[in-house]
Order: C-alpha cells, then structure tokens, then sequence
C-alpha cells in the first residue's frame, strides 16, 4: 500500500523552519509514501461552549483528514521549553470526543527551533501528549534540527545533509512502522 501521511507544523508563520522542514520530508519521502500539508492557521482558540454546538469547519476538516490518514507527521517548535500553543490547542480540538481521530494513529514527530537542543523538550511534551491519545510513535531516529537558521538556504531549502538522512530515515520508518501496525509486512 501507498503510506498516506498527513503532516502538520506548530507554527503559523510564513518563514517557518518547521514548515520548511515539513517541505524538505515531502522531497525526501519515500516513493511508497504520500504527504499532505494541513495548515493549522484557521482553527479558533478552544472554547467548550463552542464545541457544545458543534466543531468549526477547520476543527472538522482537521479531524476528517487525520481520520483519512495512514499517518502523521508533526514538526513542531519549541516555545519556551514545550510546544507552542497553537499546536496545542489544534491538538486539543481534534481530540475532542465522539470519536477522537488520533486513536491507534501511527505518527512520527520532528522539530526545528533556534537553540542548540532543536526542540528536545518541546518533542518531549508533545510525546506525552501523543501518548495519552494512543498514538503510535515513532522512537528513532529523533529528529532535532538545533539552530535552524543555519541549517536552511535562502530559498528554504534544507541544506545540512545529516539532517536530510535523518529525516529519510524518519520517513522510511514511518511507512514500515504503518504497515506493520496495519498488519502488512
Ligand atoms: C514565544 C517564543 C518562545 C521561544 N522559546 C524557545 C525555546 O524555549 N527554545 C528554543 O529552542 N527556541 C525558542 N524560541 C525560538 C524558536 O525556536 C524560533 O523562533 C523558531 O524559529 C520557531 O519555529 P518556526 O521557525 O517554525 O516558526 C522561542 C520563540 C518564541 C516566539
């Protein structure tokens, strides 16, 4: 089977390492393997009395594609040592129930951010997360691409070719992990 991924990244901003990051895996993906981008940007601040009326369109359509997807790849930044809040906060409002989408998902996780950890916490608190949605991680290879501002060209591209192994071997990972869990060798 073709891998269906759908990839997201926990910052808006045009300029965005991690959205370039997200670029960089949709050329180094395997060929077995289709990512889709889904920008976060319109989901509304979470309010429960909202969600008693029903998700928004964006909430709706967040939760649709990831209940269509194999699997999932998230690039997230670190803001003040964890994931920023509009990750979160997307997060918050795909899980909601009846039917929480992320349950049984196989998901791998990568981050780039300014400081020399690339987002080793921020990862680590978005794990958690993960964990209590019963999603299926990905452990290794971990993917923290420390000083991002060095690591890409001007035009966006991803330059540094250990990171770009790393981010093939994630990929790679991912789609055999999907299968297996899939029961497909
Ligand atoms: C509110 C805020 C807090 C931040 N805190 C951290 C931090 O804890 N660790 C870190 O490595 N970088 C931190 N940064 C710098 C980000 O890593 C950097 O802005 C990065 O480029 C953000 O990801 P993006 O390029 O995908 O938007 C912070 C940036 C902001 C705006």
């Amino acid at each position: 089977m073709s891998v269906k991924v759908l990839a997201f990244a926990g910052s808006l901003r045009t300029g965005s390492y991690n959205r370039l990051a997200l670029k960089a895996a949709i050329e180094l993906k395997p060929a077995d393997m289709q990512i889709e981008t889904f920008d976060i940007a319109p989901i509304p601040l979470y309010n429960e009395d909202v969600r008693g009326k029903g998700f928004p369109p964006a909430v709706e359509e967040f939760r649709n594609k990831i209940r269509q997807a194999h699997a999932l790849l998230i690039a997230t930044p670190e803001y003040n040592y964890s994931m920023p809040g509009v990750l979160k906060n997307a997060i918050d409002w795909a899980s909601r129930p009846p039917d929480q989408p992320f349950n049984d998902k196989p998901a791998a996780i990568m981050g780039a951010s300014g400081s020399l950890l690339g987002t080793a916490r921020a990862q680590y608190d978005l794990r958690r997360s993960c964990v209590f949605l019963n999603m299926h991680l990905i452990n290794k290879p971990e993917v923290m691409i420390a000083q991002a501002h060095n690591k890409f060209d001007a035009s966006g591209r991803l330059m540094d070719e250990t990171t770009r192994k790393l981010i093939a071997e994630l990929l790679v990972n991912l789609a055999a992990w999907t299968r297996r869990l899939s029961g497909e060798k």
